[in-house]
């Protein structure tokens, strides 16, 4: 069995997708819109697609089977709603949404459409989370009481131009989106190895000092002026989260943009950009081969075309050791990946699920326990880091 996809925005991030998507013996065809014609046209010539369609509407409209979200990352929420609403599976780039609201309305349509819908969350499958998956599981931790996650992003690295391309003439605007409303690629790493939630948060936004005139509030669409944002979390089973958001950072994110630290009663596991270990009460044993990923192009290569050259080494990463590639189609045998070797499994993932009708690794009710916390924590900084409340959707229905 197959079905088709609909690619919804032909920015810098679907290309990679769009060709993991193509390959897939799961999935019959793809075609692309784009409020700019031009990008849908050069996406479907790069990857060889199957076609472009004039607009989001006239897509929810065709005989489709599933969407693709790829658009502005403040944008998810209502088109997400209007997809599973016109009855197709849904694909979404990180974040879910922006707000509670918008997450409790694709819960609410999910549950009475009974349609898949995947956030495409890197850090799921980003090799130091399934290390730490595997190693909670086994119970080797002992029991887990403390994590850190942090997507530490400098703006001079590639982010001004990435907002250029998404915002236009007015991209200032919308380039200081709050870190905490993008907390997904720190909290996901977490949460995809510990399985609890955030139950209260209280954060520190910190206010930008640069005067690029970006993190203005006087400018902003958000109101934010905040580029860097550090939170603690209160975790449902006892423990505590701590996460660091930062744009402002002298920090090598190509090569390794999210890191993560687990300590357990038994033992632990940290990283840090290059090295990666696994502790116990009395040693520590370097797990850094386990972890570290293979290119898969280089920097140049012509399939990063859309890409803009200082993004592109999130782009080359290929799998890891720790990666279980087995369940991959062979078709993916050399395909572009990035994100630490996350993009086959997120593709695959939501074919998957879409063809076995089961949930997805990150489905509606684990994407809002990735995404919720960060809005919370966001409205915290602003309220000058007062302890709020998050609220949760439970767990996914069995
Ligand atoms: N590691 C990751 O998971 C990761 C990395 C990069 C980007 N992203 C996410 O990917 C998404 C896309 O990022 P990008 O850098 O490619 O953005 P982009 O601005 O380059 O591209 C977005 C495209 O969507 C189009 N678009 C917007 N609204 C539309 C609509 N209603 N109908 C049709 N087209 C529409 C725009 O014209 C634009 O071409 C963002 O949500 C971002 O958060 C995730």
């Amino acid at each position: 069995m197959t079905f088709s996809l609909g690619i919804v925005g032909a920015g810098q991030f679907s290309g990679s997708f769009a060709s993991l998507f193509k390959a897939h013996p799961g999935i019959s065809r793809v075609v692309v819109t784009d409020l700019r014609p031009e990008r849908a046209d050069a996406l479907v010539a790069q990857h060889g697609l199957d076609g472009t369609v004039d607009s989001f509407d006239a897509l929810l409209e065709s005989d489709v089977d599933a969407v693709g979200i790829f658009t502005q990352r403040w944008t998810h929420g209502p088109l997400v709603v209007d997809a599973l609403r016109a009855g197709k599976h849904v694909y979404s780039a990180v974040p879910m949404a922006i707000t509670k609201e918008e997450i409790a309305e694709i819960i609410e349509a999910v549950r009475e459409t009974g349609l898949t819908y995947m956030m495409g969350e890197t850090s799921y499958y980003n090799p130091a989370t399934v290390f730490a998956r595997r190693k909670a599981a086994a119970g080797e931790f002992g029991r887990l009481v403390y994590a850190e996650g942090d997507y530490m992003h400098d703006m001079d690295l590639g982010f001004y131009k990435a907002y250029q391309h998404s915002g236009g003439e007015d991209w200032k605007a919308t380039a200081s989106f709050p870190p905490m409303l993008y907390p997904t690629h720190a909290i996901g790493g977490v949460l995809g190895a510990w399985t609890t939630h955030a139950r209260s948060v209280s954060c520190v936004g910190i206010r930008d000092t640069s005067g690029d005139g970006v993190f203005d509030r006087s400018v902003s669409a958000f109101d934010n002026d905040f580029s860097n944002m550090s939170a603690l979390f209160e975790l449902a089973d006892g423990g505590a989260m701590r996460t660091n958001e930062m744009r402002r950072v002298g920090y090598p994110s190509k090569i390794r943009e999210s890191r993560f630290r687990f300590f357990g009663t038994e033992a632990s596991f940290e990283q840090i950009a290059k090295e990666s270990v696994w502790e116990d009460k009395h040693e520590t044993y370097d797990v850094s081969d386990q972890l570290l990923t293979q290119r898969t192009l280089s920097t140049d290569d012509r399939a990063l075309e859309h890409v803009d050259p200082d993004l592109r080494d999130a782009f080359v990463s290929g799998h890891a050791a720790v990666h279980d590639r087995s369940r991959l189609p062979s078709e993916y045998e050399g395909l572009p990946n990035g994100h630490e070797g996350s993009h086959h499994f997120l593709a695959d993932e939501f074919v998957q699920s879409v063809l076995q009708q089961r949930l997805p690794s990150v489905n509606a009710w684990v994407a809002a326990r990735f995404t919720l916390p960060g809005i919370v924590a966001n409205e915290s900084a602003r309220r000058d880091g007062a302890r709020l409340a998050i609220d949760d959707f439970g767990d996914a229905p069995a």
